[in-house]
């Protein structure tokens, strides 16, 4: 029986085994359907989708497109309207237009006066150049003509100093570029000897002869050359005014007065260590003193007595009775006494000579200097009772120069120029 009984059971184990096998099998097979089922069904499900989603963008499109049409009925029909309307008003309407006259082709091109309008142009044009021209004048206040400065200010001019080639001028000059040009040294354009043109030197010794015959009962002894601004020549000119003097067989002595900014010493290659201001501030004026202080200009044989070292108080220094004393000594020892000075209507050092000295020149330079200043300059030195010997006109352009006659004698072979079309000292 029990051996029955465990027969029995594996049998029932093995069955059960079996069955379940059976069902597992079936089972998967009918995933495995459920599953193809479902990716079927998903692919057709997105194709649908698609499907869908174009025939929705295709309705709006229709949609969009239906009420263009619409739109274009509507104007079409409103065209044709208005088209039979007019067709209806014109068959009413009388034709009123009638040609009175044919167009015919001409014969030249058809265009803008040209010549006219280049006249009106140049008219107009000329009219402006002539009024800036005028406006610029106004403009300009500086001093061109010698004539109407002996009118206005009632003091002769001495001379016209012509400009030196080294100036403006020149340095756009062309023949600096040409070979064998000789570049001058700074220096060389303060002494006359060494000026290119003759018509330099000329006016040099003009201004020194109208010096000389400037006041009754001799030249002038000690002479103040000054100017009421800077750069306008004081210096270039008390050097030349010197050695003019110099060259008429007088003992000559030239002073840098100009304390603010010497350059005698400088241009003359003289050291300055030992000189004006050196005397002035010495404690008793010894003849060595001056002696040592007075240096000869080796190439020229002029007499110079430098600036000296570096002053605190110019104004004091030659305002001092010891400036009085040392020019009363040195008036004994020299025939003439040039003296340089620094720009009038800056510091008072040259108005403060001025009442010290026989004559004074003031310069003025052409185009620059402005006759507003000029007229400041003589009202400082009449104030204190300084005597304006003459005014000295510096550089002159040369084309504007009495002296450009000059240039005939020294070169007989150009044409001279009308005589008429010169007039003695016309700077203009
Ligand atoms: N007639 C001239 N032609 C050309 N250049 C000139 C003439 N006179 C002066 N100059 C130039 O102008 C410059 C100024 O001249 P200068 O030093 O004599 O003037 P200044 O009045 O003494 O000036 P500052 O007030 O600085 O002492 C110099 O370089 C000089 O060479
Ligand atoms: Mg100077």
């Amino acid at each position: 029986m029990r051996k029955q009984i465990e027969n029995v059971e594996t049998q029932l184990v093995s069955l059960r085994r079996r069955a379940s096998d059976i069902q597992l099998a079936r089972l998967k097979e009918r995933l495995d359907e459920a599953t193809d089922r479902e990716q079927r069904l998903r692919s057709i499900f997105s194709q649908q989708r698609e499907e869908v989603i174009k025939q929705n963008e295709a309705s709006i499109n229709y949609k969009i497109i239906q009420q263009e049409v619409d739109t274009n009925k509507t104007l079409l029909a409103s065209l044709l309207q208005r088209s039979r309307e007019n067709d209806v008003i014109l068959n009413d309407t009388p034709n009123n237009v009638l040609v009175s006259e044919r167009a015919t082709t001409p014969g030249s091109p058809a265009g803008p006066e040209r010549s006219r309008t280049i006249l009106i142009a140049f008219l107009t044009s000329l009219v402006g150049a002539c009024g800036l021209a005028l406006f610029l004048g106004w403009l300009d206040d500086s001093i061109h003509f010698a004539e109407d400065l002996e009118d206005s200010l009632g003091i002769p001019v001495l001379a016209a100093i012509p400009a030196a080639p080294g100036g403006l001028t020149s340095r756009l000059s062309v023949r600096k570029l040409l070979p064998g040009h000789v570049r001058r040294p700074r220096n060389e354009r303060y002494d006359m000897a060494l000026f290119e043109r003759p018509e330099m030197a000329e006016s040099y010794i003009q201004m020194r002869t109208h010096l000389m015959l400037s006041q009754a009962g001799g030249p002038p002894k000690k002479i103040l050359v000054a100017s009421g601004g800077e750069r306008e020549g004081k210096t270039v000119t008390a050097l030349n005014l010197a050695r003019g003097l110099m060259d008429t067989n007088k003992k000559v002595l030239l002073i840098d007065a100009d304390l603010r900014c010497p350059r005698i010493d400088a241009i003359k290659d003289l050291p300055n260590k030992n000189g004006l201001t050196s005397l002035l501030a010495a404690d008793t004026l010894q003849d060595e003193l001056i002696d040592a202080a007075i240096q000869v200009d080796s190439s020229t044989g002029l007499h110079i007595l430098t600036a000296g070292g570096h002053s605190v108080n110019p104004t004091n220094l030659l305002g001092s009775d010891q400036m009085v004393w040392l020019l009363a000594r040195l008036s004994r020892r020299y025939d003439h006494i040039v003296i340089d000075s620094p720009p009038a209507l800056y510091f008072a050092d040259s108005t403060i000579i001025s009442t010290i000295v026989d004559s004074v020149i003031v310069v003025v330079r052409d185009g620059l200097t402005s006759t507003e200043s000029l007229f400041k300059v003589q009202r400082l030195f009449q104030s204190v009772g300084a005597r304006i010997v003459g005014i000295v006109i510096n550089a002159v352009p040369l084309h504007k120069h009495i002296y450009s006659r000059y240039r005939y004698y020294y070169h007989p072979d150009e044409q001279f120029p009308d005589e008429n079309a010169l007039q003695p000292l016309n700077l203009g």
